[in-house]
């Protein structure tokens, strides 16, 4: 197993020589350090089965079950099927899935620990992900703004991009809407993250789920700081040459590994009709984020 710094991507690293089947304890715990630590990690020439691609997963937390069964394989619940193509003439999965700013389940009260991303169909062109580093955004916010969000909390939710299901036509929207704050009602987490392996602050909130602020006591925040986070750390910015932002491509054989907790991400879609099918995993890992103080 050879592990190099990824060329010409700004954050990770790339692993060659890598076979999960015989891969030692070592390995596996270089590996999770590197995701802790450099945030990524790029499996090259990998020919993984789902269930092999599952077992993988499971060397660096707990495999989760989506919430929505509509995004799960056919065969293997714990994966996540992203996908254009349908089979035998039914849908696989969810198609165009994340294109916005988000970090995986940060509006559930237990957000992922890392996620593993396997390309199975790759369009010609636009495939890959935008990333934004949040422990990075955090450190180059000006002192004052620090100052401003140090002891404040966010809350979280998914009620913006939850996906209507195919068996939701024409059931009523407010019945739809109550569905969604039953299931997954909002989350309360600090603005200001600290990560539980490495302790780095990190900037909790995303344009996808976060949508207001609250100071310590519980008084709310104005809208324009949340705006002001937003802008700062680069994901209001649609032609994505903001400095936070880099894309990570893929090509056949990859498995790509991030640190969700300090990653937001945001799918890069084709631009035109080509198919696309990718399969996730996301774990859970030893070291949970600290449990929010409130719920909704
Ligand atoms: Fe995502």
């Amino acid at each position: 197993m050879l592990v190099t710094p990824q060329p010409n991507v700004r954050r990770g690293v790339q692993v060659h020589g890598f076979d999960p089947k015989t891969a030692s304890d070592a390995d596996y715990a270089t590996l999770r350090n590197h995701v802790y630590r450099d945030k990524i990690v790029l499996l090259k020439e990998q020919a993984l089965s789902p269930p092999d691609f599952i077992a993988l997963g499971r060397e660096f937390g707990t495999p989760s079950v989506y919430y929505e069964p509509m995004y799960h394989h056919p065969e293997h619940d714990e994966i996540f099927v992203s996908s254009n193509v349908p089979a035998e003439g039914k849908p696989v999965g969810v198609p165009k899935t994340g294109k916005f700013w988000h970090s995986d389940y940060q509006f559930m009260p237990d957000p992922y620990a890392i996620t593993l991303i396997f390309p199975q169909v790759l369009p010609s062109q636009n495939r890959g992900t935008y990333f934004i580093d949040m422990a990075q955004a955090y450190n180059s916010l000006d002192s004052d703004l620090k100052a401003a969000v140090y002891s404040t909390y966010s809350w979280n939710s998914s009620r913006r991009y939850v996906k209507i299901r195919p068996t939701d036509v024409y059931r009523p929207l407010g019945e739809i809407m109550e569905e969604v704050e039953e299931k997954t009602p909002a989350q309360l987490w600090p603005t200001v993250l600290s990560h539980p392996v490495t302790g780095e602050p990190i900037l909790y909130v995303t344009e996808a789920f976060t949508y207001a602020m609250e100071g310590r006591g519980g008084d709310s925040l104005p809208k324009e700081l949340l705006a002001e986070l937003l802008e700062a750390s680069g994901q209001l910015d649609l032609t994505f040459t903001h400095p936070n932002i880099f894309l990570q491509s893929y090509e056949p054989g990859d498995i790509l590994l991030w640190d969700n907790r300090t990653l937001i991400h945001r799918a890069l879609h084709t631009s035109t009709p080509e198919a696309t099918v990718s399969f996730r995993v996301t774990v859970h890992d030893a070291h949970p984020l600290s449990a929010p103080t409130k719920a909704a």
